[in-house]
């Protein structure tokens, strides 16, 4: 199964990159198969460090702004000291993994990683229905350019009824900036 949280990898300078991924994982979450596309700043770092730290998160507002590249300030990071990497504070699980095999043939490449250390910093919030709709619409942001502009616009409307109906201000403020970021970038 398919677990989305956020990536994180050292860029060339030393600085975190962040990203959301979503990782194949066993339900106890053993291991990881990272499949990031090759033109991705997280493949070349992994591909570069063979190191970096996957995250567990239910704030979705950190996803959606690492989706779109849109930070009004950079999250808290602490460096992790069982791989050369960085750990997001703000987050209920964390992951170091080191990649011990990669195979780049193909335009989504496969690292499979195993997991060195681990930690929690909180709990799970829950299930909630605008938290998983701001999921979608952050995935949308990222499939702009390979989806029908059509279909982006259609889903995203899909998406607005459990927003309006639960969500709380970190998922409001999470998917306004997700429609804006689509709405500048495809055409109406
Ligand atoms: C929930 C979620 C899961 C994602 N999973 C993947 C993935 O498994 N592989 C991938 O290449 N991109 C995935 N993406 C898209 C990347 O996050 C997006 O292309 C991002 O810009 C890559 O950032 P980077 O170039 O800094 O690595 C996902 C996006 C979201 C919102």
């Amino acid at each position: 199964m398919i677990l989305e949280g956020i990536v994180t990898s050292t860029n060339e300078d030393g600085t975190p990159n962040i990203a959301p991924m979503g990782p194949v994982v066993d339900r106890g979450v053993t291991r990881l198969e990272l499949r990031p596309f090759k033109t991705s700043k997280t493949f070349e770092n992994l591909a570069r460090t063979h190191q970096g730290v996957f995250h567990v998160t239910d704030d979705v507002e950190m996803l959606a702004r690492a989706a779109i590249g849109c930070w009004d300030r950079r999250p808290d990071t602490l460096p992790c000291s069982a791989v050369s990497g960085w750990v997001l504070t703000d987050v209920c699980r964390w992951l170091a993994f080191r990649v011990v095999d990669l195979d780049s043939s193909g335009d989504r490449c496969r690292l499979e990683c195993e997991i060195v250390d681990q930690g929690r910093f909180r709990d799970f919030f829950g299930f909630n229905r605008a938290k998983h709709a701001v999921l979608e619409a952050a995935i949308l942001a990222t499939r702009i350019g390979i989806l029908a502009p059509e279909q982006i616009r259609e889903e995203l409307q899909r998406l607005e009824s459990p927003v309006r109906k639960t969500a709380g201000d970190q998922e409001q403020r999470a998917f306004d900036l997700v429609k804006q970021f689509i709405a500048s970038r495809i055409q109406t």
